[in-house]
């Protein structure tokens, strides 16, 4: 039986009150995609819904269409939104280092937008900032050619001051560029390779995402993993990669799985890192990536495990192991990851209150400075307040290098490449960035998206 007969099913038979008084292995609703679970903090019954996933595409002649859309957040809450291609998230693109880029955004919005590929190294015409907005009815045509590792990256709409909503009503998805150092590693692929986008949202009596952001930013009240509500994963006796994104306006996650089973984090927002690392806990600000292994074998079928977000308490999302035979090997996996040396620049920004850096809010028509093309600089991000920002930069890659204050220390998941480093309260932070790929302007901000829309944002140009 299809999931879409059995809901069907579940909503004609809920109603006569015969389904909901049976316990589950009665029914053997398991099998069939859908059961009932106690839910933490005991006492009420919890259901919880089949994690879904994005379709898969290819970026060679891709029509991206933002739209309004209904989706299924699970057992068929229809709620409203804003999603590419009417898919929330949007589909997952999929290329190879090297392959060639056609994408064409049509924005059937009401009002404008544009679509940035958050952490993609492209010139300033494929890199979709707030100036190359379109208003309805228009489309942009995105062409450019892969070059850069192997990495999952995010794209999201850019419009000036309309980011955080147009995220937050759904316009979001993966786009993962796989390349021979990677394939080489034989990690696991197909359908244990899987995307993790990880956001809040809070919804209104009709199910529908309510767009209500505070001074803290859009912090929702429930969490969505793939644009699902409470959901579960059957999974097999066997190893997953998941390719977690936190897609998140502004509420950064802490990653641990109940059992405190130790996830193997191979890589992060630039990539592989130099050496994969066991870790118990995963720390994810808005628009960090990181690729996690993680080692199902040992549990005897019908185990479940939860995976939690310690900062605010919530149950992610409850992987049911669901098969007798194992498979699979844990690969240790290393990369190569040049360190750069030798800034010949020091800039410094302080990210300040809600909507400034070094004093200033953002302005399209303002460049504010200049970097030269090819040569290391290093860049120091401080906050005098309204932390956390984790901050992101256009354009290139950096390596973060040290951390004083606050947490006083740097992260496994900090290392190697990255585009965007959180800055919690009271924190220094210093990365090594060179430019190296193209000339233009591009982008540095907060990514807590409702200080990126008040103007946490600046134009930089790569000269
Ligand atoms: Cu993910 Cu400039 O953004
Ligand atoms: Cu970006
Ligand atoms: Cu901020």
């Amino acid at each position: 039986m299809k999931r879409r007969d059995f809901v069907s099913l579940l909503s004609a038979a809920a109603g006569s009150s015969i389904l909901w008084g049976c316990r589950k292995e009665q029914l053997g609703i398991q099998e069939a995609g859908i059961d009932m679970m106690s839910a933490r903090g005991g006492g009420t019954i919890a259901t919880r819904y089949p994690l879904k996933f994005p379709t898969t595409v290819t970026p060679s002649a891709l029509t991206l269409e933002s739209k309004l859309a209904t989706s299924d957040l699970g057992g068929g809450m229809i709620s409203n939104v804003w999603a590419y291609n009417g898919q929330f998230p949007g589909p997952l693109i999929r290329a190879n280092k090297g392959d060639n880029v056609n994408i064409q955004l049509k924005n059937s919005l009401p009002e404008e937008t544009i679509t940035h590929w958050h952490g993609m190294i492209v010139d300033h015409h494929n890199d979709g900032q707030p100036m190359s907005s379109i208003i309805p009815g228009f489309t942009y045509n995105y062409s450019f050619t892969i070059n850069q590792r192997a990495a999952l990256n995010f794209y999201h709409p850019h419009p000036h001051m309309l980011t955080g909503k147009q995220v937050y009503l759904g316009q979001s998805g993966g786009f993962i560029i796989n390349d021979a150092e990677e394939a080489a590693l034989n990690l696991p692929s197909g359908p244990y390779e899987l995307p993790l986008i990880i956001r809040d949202a809070t919804l209104d009596g009709n199910n529908n995402l309510t767009y209500k952001p505070s001074s803290g930013g859009m912090i929702g009240k429930i969490p969505l993993v793939n644009g699902t509500r409470s959901p579960y994963l059957n999974v097999e006796r066997s190893v997953y990669r998941f390719r977690v994104l936190n897609g998140a306006n502004a509420r950064i996650f802490g990653l641990v799985l109940s059992n405190n089973a130790t996830m193997r984090l191979i890589g992060n927002d630039g990539g592989l890192l130099a050496a994969s690392v066991d870790l118990n806990r995963i720390d994810m600000a808005n628009g960090e990536r990181t690729d996690i292994l993680i080692d199902f074998r040992n549990y005897p079928n019908g185990t479940t495990i939860m995976l939690r977000d310690l900062r605010s308490g919530w149950d992610l999302l409850e992987f049911r192991i669901n098969s007798i035979t194992i498979s699979g090997e844990l690969p240790v996996t290393s990369s190569v990851i040049t360190a750069l040396t030798n800034p010949v620049t020091t800039r410094q920004f302080s990210f300040d209150g809600m909507s400034k850096i070094n004093g200033r809010e953002y302005d399209m028509e303002r460049i504010d400075w200049s970097v030269p093309f090819g040569v290391t600089e290093k860049w120091i991000f401080k906050t005098s307040g309204n932390a956390p920002h984790p901050v992101h930069v256009h354009g290139a890659s950096f390596q973060v290098v040290s951390r004083t204050g606050g947490r006083n220390q740097l992260f496994p998941w900090e290392s190697g490449w990255k585009d965007t480093v959180l800055l919690e309260d009271r924190e220094t932070v210093e990365v090594l960035v060179r430019f190296d790929a193209f000339k233009g302007v591009y982008l540095m901000h907060c990514h807590k998206l409702e200080h990126e829309d008040m103007g946490m944002m600046a134009n930089f140009e790569v000269i």
